[in-house]
């Protein structure tokens, strides 16, 4: 198993979660977070460090949002490492909640 960033993370990306991994394993894009699941040690500390709620365990996911967890492991192939908090992205508090963001998911 592995925790998954779901959807509410898109266009917030408020990065506490990094601080407390203790394997790194958060990789970052334009505007969303993903978990590699091959180096995720499913150590819980994440979860409720995300103002948005948006990290899951795998097989706790909310409906409609199993598909982040084939993201997740697709794209923390592809996206570099973050291991230090940074800035949330602008607007961020405004787009916490929102709802249907996959669409706005930039790779
Ligand atoms: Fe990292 Fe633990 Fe979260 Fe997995 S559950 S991503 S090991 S902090
Ligand atoms: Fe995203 Fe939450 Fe981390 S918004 S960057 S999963 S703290």
């Amino acid at each position: 198993m592995a925790f998954v960033v779901t959807e509410n993370c898109i266009k917030c990306k408020f990065t506490d979660c990094v601080d407390v991994c203790p394997v790194d394993c958060f990789h970052e894009g334009p505007n969303f977070l993903v978990i590699d699941p091959d180096e995720c040690i499913d150590c819980t500390l994440c979860e409720p460090e995300c103002p948005a709620n948006a990290i899951f365990a795998e097989d706790e996911l909310p409906e409609g949002q199993e598909k982040f967890a084939e993201l997740n492991a697709e794209l923390s192939k592809n996206w570099p490492s973050i291991t230090e908090v940074k800035s949330p992205l602008d607007g961020a508090d405004e787009w916490n909640g929102k709802e249907n963001k996959i669409d706005l998911l930039e790779q």
